[in-house]
């Protein structure tokens, strides 16, 4: 018999990876997670292009849903957000079906407010692969507006440690459209806010950001994938004092890490 038990939401100390950019690549999952078998797992994140496109639920399930279940799903939870590649493709709309949540939200969990925002597409809504079907610049404006009563919650400011979430970096991704207007709207806010880490993909090449006081006052962590020598595991620790995050990449070796107090 399996079992399943919520994560006490007061736990003193919390821990958790990130996976992201894995791009239909199933055996990624078991093949990253296995990097890091002794560490503690309270969730899974998945942090968008997951996929390439939809297309089906049996792309859906062989691809995301079965290695997960099979790993650490029955047992562990995951939290997902969406990246560009998860809003294309004639399946993407049937998401709500499988997921409670892949969008924008915000929970506490032990010491951590966590924050997670969907970042959209990359280029402008007008590009014609989009067949003038979509609105990310406003779905965009609407979370910044979110976020920045999400910044002066009581929630947010208590917390020993702000964590966002968030597929396209707040910088550091190119002169693409959806980044650049992510980079306007959302790194003002973070700055604002106090965010002691961001966690990212998209960019496909991994890179920890230290905090720059001209710059992103945050340390932005960009996860690598999707080929091989490319991927990487991001491991989360926090405790009420400190966060302390270590990259991997696909063959075990520390790519990265940031270790801060509590402010
Ligand atoms: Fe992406």
């Amino acid at each position: 018999m399996e079992t399943f038990v919520n994560v006490d939401p007061n736990t003193p100390e919390l821990s958790f990876v990130m996976l992201n950019d894995l791009h239909d690549r199933p055996e990624s999952i078991p093949h990253l997670l296995n990097l890091v078998p002794e560490q503690k797992k309270h969730f899974v994140f998945f942090n968008g292009d997951i996929f390439d496109h939809q297309a089906d639920e049996k792309q859906l399930i062989d691809n995301m849903l079965l290695p997960c279940v099979n790993c650490f799903a029955k047992n562990t939870p995951f939290v997902y957000v969406r990246g560009n590649h998860e809003t294309r493709g004639k399946f993407a709309r049937e998401f709500p079906e499988y997921f409670m949540q892949v969008n924008y939200s915000a929970f506490s969990l032990g010491p951590v407010r966590f924050v997670i925002l969907d970042t959209g597409e990359d280029k402008e809504d007008t590009h014609p692969v989009y067949a003038g079907i979509v609105n990310f610049d406003e779905y965009r404006l609407h979370q910044a507006a979110w976020l920045k009563n999400e910044i002066e919650s009581k929630a947010f400011k208590k917390a020993s440690f702000r964590i966002v979430l968030m597929h396209i970096p707040p910088r550091f991704s190119g002169e693409a459209h959806g980044p650049k207007h992510c980079t306007m709207l959302f790194d003002p806010l973070l700055n604002r806010g106090r965010v002691d880490l961001v966690l990212s993909g998209h960019t496909h090449r991994y890179k920890v950001h230290q905090p720059d006081l001209n710059a992103n006052h945050y340390p932005l962590i960009i996860g690598g994938g999707p080929a091989n020598g490319k991927r990487t595991i991001t491991a989360i620790k926090v405790t009420k004092q400190e966060l302390a995050v270590t990259m991997l990449d696909d063959a075990g070796r520390e790519v990265g890490s940031y270790k801060a107090s509590r402010k």
